[in-house]
C-alpha cells in the first residue's frame, strides 16, 4: 500500500447537517468525523494522504493536526465547493506527477475499515481497471448514487438519487463514495466531467461511464453496509456513534472486558481497558482514559481522560476527569473528581465528594459529602463528613496539608494556606485558619450553652 496515495474530501458544508460546523467537525464518539478515514488510511500504510478542505477549512486542518491521524498529513484547499469531481481536482496540484493507484474517500464516511481498502486496492490492481467503486447493497439506499448496471452486470454508470428515474431509485446497489483509480487518467477523465445534472456541481461519479467506455470500470461490493454508512444528517451520526460503540464495545468483550450492557455503553476510540473489568451500563469512558485489570466502574459512570488502577471501584454515577485513581481505591456512587485528583491505594472517595487537584495518600478516606481542592491528604487520614477545604480567598488559590492519620471532625472548614500535622484530630463544627501540630487537638467552636425551660418560658 506504500505506493497508493489518497485523497480524502472534506471542503463541504454539509448543508443538510443544518448547523453552524462544518459536517467533518461534527464529533462522532468524541473525534471529529473527518479523522476515521484519515486514521484507516493510514492504518491501510498509504504512502502519502492529502485531505481537500474548504468550508472552514483552518478548523479542519487544526483538528487533524491534533489528532493522531494527522501525522505527515497534506492539505489542499477547494476554495468553491462546486461538487466531488472538483474537490480531488484541487489536490492536483499537491499530487502533482504522482502516478500509479490513488484511493478517493469521502469525510463523510467514517466507519471504513483499513482492511476493507487494502481489498480495494487488491480488486482494483487485480483487474486492471482504471476505476473500482467500493459498492454495498443499502438497507435503505435513500441518498446515495445508485451503481446502473447494462445487461451483462457490468457497472455502466453511477446515478445520484436527485437524478435517478423510477427504475433507478429502485436499486439497491449504492456508491459507498470510495474508489480506487488510476493516475494520471483521472486528471483526463475529470477534465470531461460537467455540471449538467439537478444540482449543477460536478459529480466524481461521473468518471465511472467515462471509464466504463474503455471497459475499465468495476466495482468491490462490501458485505456489510454498515461499514460504508455515509453521514449527511444529525440522525445518521447518531447511528454511526451507535454503531461505532457497538464495533468497539465487540472488540473491549472479545479481549476478556465485561460489558454489562453494550448497547448503552460509551467507550471511546482511544480509551484502553484491562481483563477482567467489569463496565455497568450507561457508563461513558473518553479522551485517553486507562483503566487496568479487575477494575469495577458501576452504571452511570462517565471518566474522561483518567487512569484507574487494577481492582479499584467506580460506584454509581461518578464523574471523573483528569484524575487518577489508585489499586484498590473506592470511588463513590456520585463523587466527582476533577483535574489534578490523585486518589492512592485503598483510599476512598466517597458519596458527594469532589475532589480536584488534591492527593488522597494511601487508605485515606474521605467518605461523605465533603469539597478537597488544592489538598494534600496524607495516608489513612480521615476527613469527616462536610469537611470543605476553602482553597480560594477570591483573588488567589492555596493549598492546605493533612497529615498522616489526622483526623478531620465532621463540618470543619480549613482555610488555606493551612497544615494540620500527623496524627492531629480538628473538633467537629472547627474554622481552621492556623496550622495545627503533630497529635494536637485544633478546635474552634463556641462553648454550648443549654438554657433550661427555656421553651417554656417562651410558651408562658
Ligand atoms: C456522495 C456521492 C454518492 C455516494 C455518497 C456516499 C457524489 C456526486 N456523490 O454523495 O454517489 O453514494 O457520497 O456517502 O460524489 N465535498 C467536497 N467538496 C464539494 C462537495 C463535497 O469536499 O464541493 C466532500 C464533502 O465534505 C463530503 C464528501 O465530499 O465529505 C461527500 O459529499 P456529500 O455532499 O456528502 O455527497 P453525497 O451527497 O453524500
Ligand atoms: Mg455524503
Amino acid at each position: 500500500m506504500n505506493d497508493v496515495t489518497a485523497v480524502i474530501l472534506g471542503a463541504g458544508k454539509g448543508t443538510r447537517m443544518k448547523s453552524d460546523i462544518a459536517k467533518v467537525l461534527h464529533p462522532l464518539m468524541g473525534e471529529p468525523l473527518i479523522t476515521y478515514p484519515v486514521a484507516a488510511c493510514q492504518k491501510a500504510g498509504v504512502g502519502k494522504a492529502v485531505v481537500v478542505v474548504g468550508h472552514q477549512g483552518g478548523e479542519v486542518k487544526e483538528a487533524l493536526e491534533k489528532s493522531a491521524a494527522g501525522i505527515g498529513l497534506k492539505f489542499a484547499i477547494q476554495a468553491e465547493q462546486k461538487g466531488t469531481a472538483d474537490a480531488v481536482m484541487s489536490a492536483r496540484e499537491v499530487l502533482g506527477s504522482a502516478k500509479g493507484t490513488l484511493l478517493i474517500l469521502c469525510g463523510d464516511v467514517p466507519l471504513l475499515r483499513a482492511e476493507t481498502l487494502v481489498r480495494l486496492v487488491g480488486e482494483h490492481r487485480a483487474n486492471s481497471r482504471l476505476v473500482t467503486v467500493l459498492s454495498m447493497e443499502a438497507g435503505d439506499p435513500t441518498g446515495y448514487g445508485r451503481l446502473v448496471r447494462n445487461r451483462d452486470g457490468g457497472l455502466e454508470k453511477i446515478v445520484e438519487q436527485r437524478d435517478c428515474d423510477e427504475l433507478a431509485l429502485a436499486i439497491p446497489e449504492v456508491n459507498t463514495g470510495t474508489y480506487a483509480v488510476e493516475l494520471p487518467w483521472l486528471w483526463r477523465a475529470l477534465d470531461e466531467v460537467d455540471s449538467d445534472n439537478v444540482q449543477g456541481e460536478f459529480y466524481l461519479t461521473d468518471i465511472i461511464a467515462l471509464a466504463a467506455q474503455s471497459g475499465g470500470a468495476g466495482s468491490y461490493k462490501l458485505p456489510d453496509d454498515n461499514e460504508a454508512m455515509g453521514i449527511n444528517s444529525r440522525l445518521q451520526l447518531g447511528e454511526a456513534a451507535r454503531e461505532l460503540r457497538l464495533r468497539i464495545n465487540r472488540d473491549w468483550i472479545e479481549r476478556g472486558v465485561e460489558i454489562e450492557d453494550p448497547f448503552s455503553t460509551w467507550i471511546e476510540p482511544e480509551v484502553v481497558l484491562g481483563e477482567g473489568t467489569v463496565i455497568g451500563p450507561g457508563c461513558r469512558l473518553g479522551g485517553k482514559t486507562v483503566i487496568a485489570e479487575g477494575v469495577r466502574v458501576e452504571q452511570g459512570s462517565v471518566i474522561t481522560d483518567s487512569e484507574i488502577e487494577s481492582g479499584a471501584h467506580v460506584k454509581p454515577y461518578c464523574v471523573i476527569t483528569g484524575a487518577t485513581v489508585g489499586t484498590g481505591a473506592a470511588i463513590g456512587p456520585f463523587a466527582h473528581l476533577r483535574p489534578g485528583a490523585k486518589i492512592g491505594p485503598e483510599a476512598k472517595a466517597g458519596n458527594f465528594v469532589e475532589v480536584k487537584n488534591s492527593e488522597l495518600g494511601r487508605g485515606a478516606k474521605a467518605s461523605h459529602l465533603t469539597y478537597l481542592g488544592d489538598t494534600t491528604v496524607g495516608e489513612g487520614a480521615n476527613i469527616g463528613a462536610g469537611t470543605i477545604t476553602c482553597n480560594y480567598d477570591g483573588v488567589n488559590k492555596s493549598r492546605t496539608t493533612i497529615g498522616k492519620g489526622a483526623f478531620i471532625g465532621s463540618n470543619s472548614s480549613l482555610v488555606a494556606p493551612v497544615t494540620v500535622g500527623d496524627h492531629a484530630v480538628i473538633g467537629a463544627g472547627s474554622t481552621i485558619s492556623k496550622d495545627v501540630e503533630a497529635h494536637a487537638l485544633g478546635i474552634e467552636r463556641a462553648r454550648q450553652r443549654n438554657i433550661k425551660g427555656w421553651t417554656k418560658k417562651e410558651q408562658d
